[in-house]
């Protein structure tokens, strides 16, 4: 199964292993702009055999920054640097994704910072200021400003985040949100802000869309698993091609983590919502994604720091699953053989 084609829209992914997005930090002079960096360390995943490169989370806008070095995708001047990157990693062989976001209050930038109420993320941290009608307005139009320029530098999938505590988490989640006009309150108002900017995504974007949900909050007065089963059904119905699952980042606290500890989440919101899930945490086994493939509780793996230790985890991979591989020609005959 994980060396099986996995097929989105017009999108065929030749196996269901994606790099799971991952936050480099390398950009310089805060300009957001793809570095040397980028255009080695993705494109050296894509040369291991990975379906599906996702880069990291990029900002919308500057006050959406989760840090100084984040990529930008907040103006056109992005675009060219982007698009630089997607060849690349084509060319390597895989196709290729970006996440884009909206820090929200856990921003560590200069500067005032913005949530869907004045809270703060932890004690002795900045206290975001509550966004207005206006200024949410205009961050649902940079999330679709962002979206042709992923159209622009010809990306194969577009992410949205909404986990981790981030700004639309910030909004799904009754802890963070507390608000009392229609972008909180109820569990539908709290969904308005992600349901605007798929919308507006949507009128930019055509191709795979996939969001990554927190649907473990960890916290008692936070959304609940059938909370976020229900937000999956809704996105389902508006065209969501697939729900990364992840938890946490909401509230400052660090769950005791094992292998596959995200997996029942993707699980349960495949198979009660009935849409395509990855599964995301602590996957490093190739046998323990075959399991999670064949049992039906994802239909892709996302692999974070495993592929930072091992770009070369696909080979090895498909080696302990008695898989062969077409190889890039380069290495058709030479050390991978000996393995
Ligand atoms: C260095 C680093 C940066 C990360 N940056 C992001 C990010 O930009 N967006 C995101 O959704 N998750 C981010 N994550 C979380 C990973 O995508 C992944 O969900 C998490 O590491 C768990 O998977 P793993 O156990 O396979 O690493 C990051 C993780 C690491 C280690």
């Amino acid at each position: 199964m994980l060396f099986s084609p996995f097929t989105i829209k017009d999108l065929s992914l030749k196996n269901r292993i994606v790099m799971s997005p991952m936050s480099m930090y390398a950009c310089k002079d805060e300009t957001g702009i793809v570095q040397d960096w980028h255009r080695i360390h993705y494109p050296a995943r894509a040369i291991g055999g990975v379906g599906l490169v996702m880069v990291e989370c990029s900002a919308v806008t500057l006050q959406g920054r989760m840090s100084p070095q984040d990529l930008g995708i907040w103006g056109d001047e992005h675009i060219d640097g982007l698009k630089s990157l997607v060849a690349l990693v084509k060319t390597a062989g895989s196709a290729v994704g970006i996440q884009i976001s909206h820090a929200g209050r856990k921003a560590k930038i200069d500067g005032p910072i913005v949530a869907p109420s004045a809270i703060s993320f932890k004690e002795g941290e900045k206290t975001p200021e509550e966004l207005s009608i206006t200024q949410i307005e205009n961050i649902v139009q940079e999330f679709k400003e962002a979206a042709a320029r992923v159209r622009k530098a010809e990306f194969d999938v577009l992410e949205i985040h909404a986990a981790h505590g981030y700004l639309i988490n910030e909004f799904l989640s009754p802890v963070t949100n507390q608000r009392q006009d229609e972008y909180g309150g109820t569990v539908e108002k709290r969904f308005r802000l992600l349901k605007e900017i798929i919308e507006s995504v949507k009128t930019e974007w055509n191709g795979p869309l996939f969001v990554r949900v927190s649907a473990d909050e960890f916290d008692t007065e936070g959304n609940s698993l059938d909370h976020y089963i229900y937000y999956s059904r809704l996105m389902k119905e508006m065209g969501v091609d697939l729900i990364d699952v992840s938890a946490g980042g909401l509230i400052n606290f660090r769950p005791k983590t094992y292998p596959g500890y995200q997996v029942p989440l993707a699980d349960a919101i495949r198979n009660a919502a009935d849409v395509p899930t990855g599964a995301v945490g602590l996957i490093k086994q190739a046998g323990h994604a075959e399991e999670i493939l064949r049992n039906k509780r994802a239909d892709l793996i996302f692999l974070g720091r495993e592929l930072l230790w091992n770009p070369h985890w696909a080979y090895a991979a498909a080696q302990e699953l008695g898989v062969v591989l077409e190889l890039p020609q380069s290495y058709s005959w030479s050390w991978i053989k000996k393995l």
